[in-house]
């Protein structure tokens, strides 16, 4: 794979998560101590930009900032995490948008409860052609619709690849959709955007917008994919406590991996040995690996079956 230290320019949004492990949900009007409370960044883009980073991309972040304790916190974490934030903005007046999120423990699945507040999007006047100069990718997690539709425009142009994480169906989500290259759904958007119950007929309709790699994930049952023929890509089998972030960090590996030169079905199963990776940890961004890791589980890891429902001979 080529180059060694992609460069990749993200935008998209950031938030500070409250991860508690909860065994089981208390009746309302109760009280239940937990074991600890987990204080730290999240959200799909910021989380995305950090385990790129980690894995060794040059990365520009360009996300809503804030001043407020929160906001605080995660701004440090990203410098820290090597996140180059030129770009951008600082909401001196606002609160940085929230996720309570609730894990239990024996699963690993999250309820996550989120706001963004009032922080305004992004203006699309404040894109800046340079941004893209030298840029092997660009990451969009949807969050920015207007920042992002100008950005995908020019990376379009320029012959720049386009990645969408494609968490769920919001404002503007049409429009990006036509103007990515590549588009990983959650295992809603694709069904959501296509009016389907069918996973592939969904993936079918998604590549008759304009990309042409698109794929859903369905957790530790895999991933459903569709380039000209579908196929499938299995889950790895690691010792699960907290799935938290489990979409960001596998969008981030597949993206790294499609900007160092690699192909659509090894961009997914990397994508995917980045993700367990991640989920063997506490927290979005906890169990983040460096790439030797990756090339580890790629070369010793065993896979978990696929999904019945994805129907493939
Ligand atoms: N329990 C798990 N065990 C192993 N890998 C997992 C597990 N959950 C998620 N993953 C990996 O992360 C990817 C994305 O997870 P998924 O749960 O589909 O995303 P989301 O964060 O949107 O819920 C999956 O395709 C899979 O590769
Ligand atoms: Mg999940």
């Amino acid at each position: 794979m080529m180059p060694e230290s992609p460069r990749i320019l993200v935008i998209g949004y950031n938030a500070f998560d409250i991860t508690v492990p909860v065994d089981r949900f208390p009746v309302p009007d109760s009280k239940a101590e937990v074991p600890f409370v987990k204080l730290g960044g999240g959200g799909p883009g910021a989380t995305a930009a950090v385990a790129m980073s980690r894995l060794g991309a040059k990365v520009q972040l360009v996300t809503p900032l804030t001043q407020d304790a929160g906001g605080l916190i995660q701004r440090d974490e990203l410098m820290a995490a090597g996140v180059d934030l030129t770009g951008s903005v600082v909401f001196p007046e606002y609160a940085c948008a929230k996720a309570v999120i609730l894990v239990q423990p024996a699963t690993g699945e999250r309820t996550i409860f989120w706001s963004r507040g009032d922080l305004p999007l992004l203006d699309a006047a404040s894109w800046e052609s340079q941004w893209l100069d030298g840029v092997d990718l660009l990451y969009l997690d949807g969050h920015e619709p207007d920042l992002s539709m100008v950005a995908a425009r020019e990376a379009r142009a320029r012959g720049v690849p386009v990645v969408l994480d494609a968490g769920s169906v919001r404002s503007g989500s049409e429009e990006l959709v036509a103007l990515c290259t590549d588009v990983i759904s959650s295992s809603v958007f694709a069904l959501q955007l296509a009016g389907s119950e069918d996973p592939l007929e969904a993936l079918t309709e998604l590549r008759k917008r304009g990309p042409k790699n698109v794929a859903m994930t369905f957790g530790a049952e895999g991933v459903l994919a569709l380039a000209e023929e579908p196929f499938a890509i299995p889950a790895f089998e690691v010792e699960v406590c907290d799935t938290t972030g489990a979409g960001d960090v596998f969008h981030a590996g597949y993206a790294f991996s499609l900007a160092c030169g690699g192909q659509f079905e090894y961009n997914l199963t990397f994508g995917a040995a980045v993700a367990a990776l991640k989920c063997a940890h506490w927290g979005g961004r906890g169990g983040l690996p460096l790439l030797a890791d990756v090339q580890e589980i790629l070369r010793s890891g065993q896979t978990l079956p696929l999904s019945a429902r994805f129907h493939l001979s």
